[in-house]
């Protein structure tokens, strides 16, 4: 792979762009309009100085990895990729409309269409795309740049050379570790952890404790990095809540059901970090 396309540039898209630029490939980031671009680069930006800052790249090394990538609101931009990751909104419609165009503009023929979904099935994705033996899960995690785990989901209609081909890259070109799940709501580490995240939000709602003492609690007494509620926030409510509502359509149990909390905070624009305000305050919204 020489070249990426990244659709949508939030806090998984701009993160991603980040990690293939700096795996020293083209990267192209779309984004729905001149604002959300701008907010786009100016994340990675803010990201690549963070990194300077911490003496983990020079400052040089940070301006030839924007240089490599370009920022844009035209979907078009996408069309001589070698790979397209789709990391829009957790939203199925907005999913399929977006494979369906990408499906249609891609000139490569080999070139993989990937989605970074964390729960919607991928094999709906390829048969809108009209390229589906080249359509799988290429599932991120938050932070992207941090975190080592790429799970990969190959759909019914995925064939075994698109695996192998991602697989190298996410290996070898990413130098990020790979695992293979199957093609169900939540693959591997969501199945597991989002039913732990809604656990959470429902102790929080019934008066248990704190949310300071809830994730206090998970932090010194499990040793994990961070607790349930502040680990939501970093996600983002919204995608915890539309993670959890495709788990529960697909699964019907109870535990992935997001709790009336959830539902509220979320129809109150209190999305966690990325609105500056969840479960706690931030000062800026990330
Ligand atoms: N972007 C880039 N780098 C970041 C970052 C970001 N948003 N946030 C933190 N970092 C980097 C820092 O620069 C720092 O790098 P160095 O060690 O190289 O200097 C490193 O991460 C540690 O950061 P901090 O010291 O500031 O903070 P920390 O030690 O508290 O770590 C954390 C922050 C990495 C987020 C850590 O708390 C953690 O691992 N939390 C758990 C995250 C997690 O569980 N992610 C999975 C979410 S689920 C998911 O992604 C799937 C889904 O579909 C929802
Ligand atoms: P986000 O809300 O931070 O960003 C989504 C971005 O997509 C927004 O900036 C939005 O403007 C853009 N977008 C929406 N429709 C678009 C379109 N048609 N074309 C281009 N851009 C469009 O969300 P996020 O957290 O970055 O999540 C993105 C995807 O990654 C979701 O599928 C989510 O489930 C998945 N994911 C999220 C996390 C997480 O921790 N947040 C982790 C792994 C995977």
């Amino acid at each position: 792979m020489e070249s990426v396309g990244v659709i949508g540039g939030g806090l998984m898209g701009s993160g991603i762009a980040e990690v293939t630029a700096r795996a020293g490939l083209k990267t192209v980031v779309i984004e729905v309009d001149q604002r959300a671009v701008a907010v786009t680069e100016q994340r990675v930006r803010f990201s690549l100085e963070r990194a300077a800052a911490r003496g983990k790249i020079t400052e040089a090394e940070g301006s030839a990895v924007l240089d490599r990538i370009t920022f844009t609101a035209s979907l078009e931009a996408v069309a001589d990729r070698d790979l397209v990751v789709e990391a829009a909104s957790e939203d199925e419609q907005v999913k399929l409309e977006l494979f369906r165009r990408v499906g249609a503009l891609l000139t490569k023929e080999d070139a993989v269409l990937a989605s970074n979904t964390s729960s919607i099935p991928i094999v709906k994705l390829g048969a809108v795309s009209g390229r589906a033996d080249r359509v799988m899960g290429v599932h991120f995690f938050n932070p992207a740049p941090v975190m080592q785990l790429v799970e990969l989901i190959p759909s019914l209609t995925t064939s075994a050379q698109t695996v192998g081909r991602v697989q190298t890259f996410i290996s070898e070109q990413l130098g990020k570790q790979p695992i293979v799940a199957t093609d169900r709501a939540g693959f591997v580490v969501n199945s597991l952890l989002v039913p732990y995240l809604l656990s959470a939000i429902r102790m929080y709602e019934a008066g248990y404790a704190s949310a300071a003492d809830i994730d206090q609690g998970m932090l010194l007494g499990c040793g994990h990095p961070m607790g349930p509620l502040a680990l939501a926030n970093l996600i983002g409510l919204d995608t915890v809540r539309a993670i959890g509502v495709s788990m529960y359509d697909e699964f019907k149990e109870p535990m992935y059901s997001p709790p009336p909390l959830l539902d509220r905070m979320v129809d109150a624009g209190l999305l966690g970090k990325k609105s500056a305000h969840g479960f706690y305050a931030y000062e800026v919204a990330k």
